[in-house]
């Protein structure tokens, strides 16, 4: 199939199956960056109102730029992959120093914001702009090897360049924001993953992945490595007067800045020894405490990272001691006001369950 011929079809098809999509209603690059950003990891049905409610509280980049990281985090609560929030504060204050507060109009100016890759770039450039930069994604891969026919792995450098050439041919004549809102779309909901819709595929008769009936071996993948597990043992302190202690990640691992209650990370989820949860308690108060506190197992709970999986395994403890003296890094926090703070999601499902 030539790319010409791909390009009037996929167009074809945009016209009668529209998304009606709240930041294609615009043409602000800071509207389109927010969204696309948040649609880099998470679906249109759950980003959209994330999208919205950041909108909402941060209408521009001054705002944005002005805010406090924590504002920033406690609205990305449940999205996961927070980098993308940490990042963005940061270029919104980036562009408010360095471009007046006006995000650049150039591809090359674009892609070196941090948090902003090339497909990223590509969609801001041509949505906000009407720049000539195809979006190529894991969606716009999977489309045209399978028209292609490609059996060789999808992370082959001459496969990425050849789908590369094809679909730079294909964006030659066309409207750049129409033809890549519509291999988004069409990648999204017609040739998906493991259900393609075939039947009604515009590229039927083309589509060499279709008549070789390889439609589920291509995009072809080496087989990944099993993911390592870690395991979190997390303390939720029951302290009088309703507290309890929180804590900030910090250092170079997942979930950056988010809360989460005192924790030791272990290679099971066999509780740890008593020695080793006394020691970490121990380490949160200024003062001595004894060892006669009861440690409650209240849940177990999994999640899926990119690379990872997280068991997560929550106690209740509780202790009877004056609450004042904490060590730096700690927060005494009021029970009920707990979900003031972001936390990564594995927390949040056990605040859901949990019973004060
Ligand atoms: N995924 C990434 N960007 C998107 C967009 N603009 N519309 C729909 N899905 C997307």
């Amino acid at each position: 199939m030539s790319p010409d011929n791909f390009s009037a079809l996929l167009l074809g098809w945009a016209e009668e199956n529209k998304r009606q999509l709240p930041w294609k209603e615009t043409n602000d690059p800071y509207k389109i960056w927010i969204s696309e950003i948040i649609l880099q990891q998470t679906r249109v049905i759950q980003g959209t109102p994330y999208y919205l409610n950041f909108i909402k509280r941060f209408p521009d980049i001054i705002t944005l730029a002005n805010a406090a990281e924590d504002d920033v985090l406690k609205l990305w609560e449940g999205l996961g992959y927070y980098s993308r929030a940490r990042n963005i504060h940061h270029t919104a204050k980036f562009i408010y120093s360095n471009f007046n507060g006006k995000f650049p109009d150039r591809y090359d100016e674009i892609i070196k914001l941090k948090g902003i890759g090339p497909y990223t770039a590509a969609a801001i450039s041509s949505f906000a702009y009407g720049l000539r930069y195809p979006v190529v994604d894991g969606n716009v891969t999977r489309l045209i090897s399978r028209i292609l026919g490609i059996v060789q792995p999808i992370d082959n450098v001459d496969v990425l360049k050849r789908i590369h050439t094809f679909v730079f041919s294909a964006i030659h004549g066309a409207d750049p924001a129409a033809f890549n809102q519509a291999i988004m779309d069409f990648g999204a909901t017609v040739c998906t993953p493991k259900l393609p819709q075939c039947d009604i595929c515009p590229f039927h008769s083309y589509c060499l992945a279709y008549h070789h009936d390889q439609i589920k071996d291509i995009p072809f993948k080496n087989k990944k490595p099993l993911k390592k597990i870690r395991y979190f043992h997390y303390f939720d302190i029951l302290l009088p007067d309703d507290h309890t202690v929180l804590v900030q990640r910090s250092g170079n691992d997942i979930w950056k800045k988010l809360f989460q209650y005192p924790m030791i990370e272990s290679d099971s989820e066999l509780m740890p020894s008593d020695e080793i949860i006394y020691q970490c308690i121990r380490k949160i108060f200024t003062h001595s405490i004894d060892n006669s506190y009861m440690v409650k197992k209240k849940l177990v709970s999994k999640q899926e990272l990119t690379h990872r999986k997280i068991v997560a395994v929550f106690y209740q403890i509780t202790l009877t001691l004056p609450t004042k003296k904490i060590n730096k890094g700690h927060y005494l926090v009021e029970r009920k006001k707990v979900s003031n703070f972001a936390f990564p999601k594995i927390i949040t499902e056990y605040l859901k369950i949990k019973d004060f």
